[in-house]
């Protein structure tokens, strides 16, 4: 197959692209850089860029301005556009095509579901955020980003090609400056214990789920709409860094309270929503179709990371 994979330079596009590359595909990337083998647009406006999708068999689009950043209203603003009008202009190179392809799958995110630890929250039961109490407002802004992202792909007019939105959890995979390394990296500096409590949950996908889950997508014709990509046992914080903490033979993780994660993230130029906020995601949609997972539980899948990354 043809595979256009907008904004595929970053960690969830380098692990595509390397998968389906792998797989026999013809891999085409997106990008705003003068990269080799790659093809030039700006994500906002139609250019030559767009006769890549004419033709193509699948576009995933995964552009956006990367979230790790100090949450400051000129980064979430370049958040929100950099994801609203690339979604916008990949729907309009799809409706222009004179063949369009058969499947868009539009990158979301788990954040678009409610800070909640009651419950976990599938694509038919959960609740979307934006109006829990006692959380900081811009946490509210993160899921306006989200929403709007889903939204800009459902009105789009591509009545030829099936849309489904990737509501995706932390992609766990073990290459450098991934999740997992970040992560990783605490632990094995003995910062891996519990944050402002641990009782969060992480949701979190294997990174070889996330590609057969992506394929799974790519082919099932009979599926459109937002799809939870999230393996199916979130954990609370604590647990989960404790489990990573054993799988790389960490003896201890000093705990941090808030206000210490505060001024992590500040020197780490991040923002503690990444931290702080209880993503507890299932993947309803996926299960129910029959998707099984190679890594549905953590303790398994942070050893073979662990392995991976030795
Ligand atoms: N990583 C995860 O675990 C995870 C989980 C859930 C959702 N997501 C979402 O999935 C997407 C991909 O994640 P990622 O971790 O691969 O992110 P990433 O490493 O930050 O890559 C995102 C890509 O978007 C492009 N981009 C950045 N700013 C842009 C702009 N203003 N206009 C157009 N393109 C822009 C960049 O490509 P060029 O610089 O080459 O143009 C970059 O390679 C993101 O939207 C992210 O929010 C990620």
């Amino acid at each position: 197959m043809k595979i256009v994979l907008a904004g595929g330079t970053g960690q969830v596009g380098t692990i595509l692209n390397r998968a389906l590359t792998a797989a026999g595909h013809d891999v085409v990337v997106l990008t705003r850089r003068p990269l080799p083998r790659a093809v030039h647009w700006d994500g906002a406006t139609l250019g030559p860029w767009a006769k890549e999708i004419d033709g193509g068999d699948v576009v995933i689009n995964l552009a956006g301005r990367s979230v790790n950043c100090r949450y400051t209203p000129a980064n979430l603003r370049a958040m929100m556009n950099s994801r609203v009008r690339s979604a916008r202009v990949v729907g309009e190179a799809i409706a222009a095509a004179s063949r369009p392809p058969r499947v868009w799958l539009q990158m979301s995110t788990a954040t678009i579901y409610s800070h909640r630890f009651d419950a976990p929250n599938d694509e038919a039961t959960g609740v979307l955020g934006g109006t829990e109490s006692g959380v900081p407002g811009y946490w509210r802004y993160s899921v306006e980003i989200a929403k709007a992202w889903e939204r800009t792909q459902e009105q789009a007019e591509t009545p030829d090609t099936r849309k489904v939105a990737l509501r995706c959890a932390m992609v766990m995979s073990p290459d450098r400056g991934g999740v997992f390394d970040v992560l990783l990296r605490l632990a094995r500096l003995g910062l891996g214990g519990p944050i402002a409590g641990g009782a969060q949950y992480v949701s979190w996908i294997h990174d070889r789920d996330f590609v057969r889950a992506v394929e799974f997508l790519a082919d099932r014709d009979d599926l459109s709409g937002p799809v939870n990509l999230a393996a199916p046992v979130p954990l609370p914080q604590r647990t989960f860094m404790r489990v990573l903490r054993a799988a790389w033979g960490v003896p201890v993780g000093l705990p941090a309270t808030k206000w210490m994660a505060e001024l992590g993230a500040f020197v780490l130029r991040s923002d503690t929503e990444l931290l702080l906020k209880s993503r507890r995601v299932v993947p309803g949609r996926l299960l129910e179709a029959g998707f099984v997972f190679d890594h549905a539980q953590w303790p398994e899948a942070a050893a073979d990371l662990v392995r991976r990354v030795r």
